[in-house]
């Protein structure tokens, strides 16, 4: 079986969210199970320094039918990163720049992303076609994100052999939207820019392209799966997803666990596991020290990570937080996104000198060090596709606090005396999106901490739950193999 998986982002060449960890760690389970799967990204500045041993395989000159094009020349080369094959697009005019892979350094989307992404998607497409350069031909593309959400529309028009495509939503709320005029700058057919095709409300948009020409969809939990077929987390494509109901499955992202460990995670000050869960708590006194925070063994320590964006709920923490302190507890923040948003967070724990700490930035051993020193991780998502710090958090013994949506829905127990009972109680969800009911659920989660028989519990449940890639490996597999039927 040979993949070709599309993406804007794999870790640790490149990470913006999730989906640069999942963009690794699946095409990394998926070979173990001796699946040929190779990657397709963009060249960023990091991308391409960090690939050693590079080679050139292909060099695309004049695209056909992609004027935009025509002017630039893209390479590319073949590495290897964490023994996964890798095609990098080395095309300087497009991605060496200072910046991110979407936004420019002042946080702006790049003006040209129809062109990189578009660029992206279309050698995607080249190379699982009778098109291609090189002799390795996947019997599948597999697409991920809007980014790459043009290969299918490419391959349905191309005439001749092609392979089947697969496109994975990882987060709905960003579809690539430009204005019609791209249709023929990026190549494709008038005929396409129609409500059965790229069409969305006058516009050209990628992640419609994806979600209507893919033989297949997925996204990344069975509850996300369901939430997008109706509105409000439908943002738009709820009909074309009910239509494709027979089409889309959910399958719910693993966590790379040899990564994700605290027994042996080089980032965190002392290594524990589910039997020496006590040292856990000088991971919590560093964090504190280091932070900047009120160094107390009993004060509950709220930890958070992730983009600042609407998505994420962080408007509910920034009212509650002032009372969170009053209980008393502790919150440690680290992040970026939403300049409005990092400039909130900093004012409120500048109030709170001691007890909040916001820490504006991407730092992935930080990262590390808060999952395994706090008591407690706050998820106030407002929707969340599948989200991966949950996960990390449970087998940090950290139990988690979620909203009930999407892939937290499907992957947190809340505590109960009913599911402490049973052991399946692994974190705390609140169900209506108000910043009464966080609130209530932080109070309901440390008046749980400080029954500390209880909360052992509660740590060991969620440490002791699988959260390895090789199920849903094993689940894209089988798609793969019904593409192929
Ligand atoms: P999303 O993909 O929507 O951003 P996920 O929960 O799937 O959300 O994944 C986010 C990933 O990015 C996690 O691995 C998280 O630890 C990481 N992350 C997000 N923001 C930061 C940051 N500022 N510093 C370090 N890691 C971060
Ligand atoms: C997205 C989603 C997140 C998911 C990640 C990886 O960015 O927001 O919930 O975990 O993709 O699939």
């Amino acid at each position: 079986l040979l993949i070709l998986f599309i993406t804007p982002e794999i870790y640790p060449l490149s990470k913006t969210g999730g989906l640069g960890d999942v963009s690794a760690a699946l095409p990394g389970e998926l070979r173990r199970l001796g699946i040929d799967i190779r990657v397709l990204t963009p060249g960023y500045p990091q991308v391409l320094s960090g690939l050693k041993y590079k080679r050139k395989i292909a060099e695309f000159k004049n695209l056909s039918q992609f004027p935009a094009a025509t002017l630039l020349s893209a390479r590319l080369s073949t590495s290897t990163a964490e023994s996964i094959p890798i095609f990098v697009i080395d095309c300087p005019e497009l991605y060496q720049r200072r910046g991110g892979p979407y936004l420019d350094e002042g946080g702006r989307d790049w003006p040209d992303n129809a062109f990189r992404f578009g660029l992206l998607s279309k050698i995607g497409a080249i190379l699982a076609s009778d098109a291609s350069p090189l002799a390795w031909r996947p019997h599948i593309a597999h697409c991920n994100d809007w980014q790459s959400g043009l290969t299918p529309a490419y391959l349905h028009f191309h005439q001749g052999q092609k392979s089947a495509s697969l496109m994975t939503i990882h987060n709905l709320a960003f579809q690539g939207i430009f204005p019609s005029d791209s249709v023929a700058q990026l190549g494709l057919p008038p005929s396409s820019f129609d409500m059965n095709g790229v069409e969305y409300y006058g516009d050209l948009s990628f992640l419609k392209a994806g979600l209507y020409y893919a033989h297949h969809i997925t996204t990344v939990s069975p509850g996300y799966a369901q939430e997008i077929q109706t509105l409000p987390l439908g943002f738009g494509m709820q009909g074309l997803l009910a239509t494709r109901h027979k089409n889309l499955s959910g399958i719910i992202n693993g966590i790379a666990t040899h990564e994700w460990d605290p027994a042996n995670d080089p980032d965190i000050v002392r290594n524990y596991t589910s039997k020496t869960l006590s040292a856990k708590s000088l991971n919590k006194q560093a964090l504190q020290r280091q932070m900047g925070l009120v160094v107390n063994a009993d004060i509950p320590l709220f930890g958070a990570i992730s983009r600042f964006s609407y998505q994420k709920g962080y408007d509910l923490l920034l009212q509650v937080a002032p009372q969170l302190v009053k209980i008393p507890a502790q919150l440690v923040i680290l992040g970026t996104g939403d300049p409005e948003l990092e400039f909130k967070l900093t004012l409120l724990a500048n109030a709170h000198p001691g007890k909040i700490v916001v820490r504006v930035g991407f730092d992935e051993a930080l990262s590390h060090l808060i999952e395994a020193g706090a008591d407690s991780f706050l998820m106030p998502s407002r929707f969340e596709p599948c989200g991966l710090n949950q996960m990390y958090s449970q087998r940090y013994g950290t139990p988690p606090l979620v909203h009930a949506t999407g892939g937290l829905l499907d992957t947190v127990v809340d505590c109960t005396p009913a599911t402490l009972n049973d052991r399946s109680a692994s974190g705390f969800l609140f169900y209506n999106m108000t910043a009464n009911e966080l609130l209530a659920t932080i109070k309901r989660t440390v008046t749980a901490y400080h029954d500390k028989k209880n909360w052992r519990r509660l740590q060991r449940n969620g440490m002791a739950k699988d959260f390895s890639w090789y199920p849903s490996a094993a689940a894209y597999r089988e798609i793969y193999l019904s593409l192929l039927r």
